[in-house]
């Protein structure tokens, strides 16, 4: 099976856990797209999705499913994400397509994280994949200087302004043994807006796609 027939099969997984009648979190990337096909056949059952990137919410709006302003929703039941790693512990290393500060923001929101991956991305220590950080434009140098400072060599990710007009700065040579005290301390940089960790709020169910079928792994 390919990278990607592994990536469509979890992504059709998922629909199990959408509720009729309910709003559905929506991540980004090449899995969510998976996604956001299979619940276009469930269109007329829910309500409706609240999405991650702009990207999502055009192939969700292509599809006909309503997309709403995530101000308008008191909660939701569920996050439908991918990842770019998923260590045992179900924390994350996720922002290669750049959303990471929207998927942060909807992953809070809802009750459950459905982490939908092939299995590529599990790996026992996060790290391997360059850590996202999404900073504010005027404070790009000063914030690669601090992650310098942390053990990391960060590289500012070329040609790319996330959603909401900043920058990103990809981390390398990380090996992240405590990912709750990283994510907290490169939160805490004056002009980040988000690092691409998460560790604090992980997955609750992850969905890894395996050439032997679909493994369920819940917390
Ligand atoms: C988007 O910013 C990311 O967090 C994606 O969820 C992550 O990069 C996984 O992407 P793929 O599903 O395309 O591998």
């Amino acid at each position: 099976m390919t990278q990607d027939e592994l990536k469509k099969a979890v992504g059709w997984a998922a629909l199990k856990y959408v509720q009729s009648g309910s709003v559905v979190g929506v991540g980004t990337g090449s899995t969510a797209a998976h996604f956001i096909d299979a619940l276009a056949t469930m269109k007329h059952q829910i309500e409706g999705a609240v999405s991650s990137s702009e990207a999502s919410t055009l192939k969700l709006k292509a599809h006909g499913i309503q997309v709403f302003d995530l101000n308008e929703i008191d909660t939701l039941s569920i996050y439908v994400d991918g990842a770019d790693e998923i260590n045992p512990q179900m924390q994350m290393i996720k922002g290669g397509g750049a959303a990471l500060t929207r998927e942060k923001i909807v992953a809070a929101v809802a009750e459950k994280f459905i982490c939908i991956a092939d299995a590529s991305k599990e790996i026992d220590v996060l790290g391997r994949f360059p850590l996202p950080v999404e900073v504010i434009p005027m404070a790009r140098a000063y914030v690669a200087r601090e992650l310098v400072k942390l053990g990391g060599l960060p590289e500012y990710r070329q040609h790319v302004v996330t959603d909401n007009g900043n920058l990103i700065l990809d981390v390398h040579n990380l090996r992240i043994l405590d990912p709750i005290a990283l994510e907290k301390s490169i939160n805490a940089l004056p002009g980040v807006v988000t690092v691409g960790l998460f560790a604090a709020r992980g997955a609750d169910i992850a969905l890894i796609g395996t050439p032997d079928g679909v493994k369920t792994i819940e917390k």
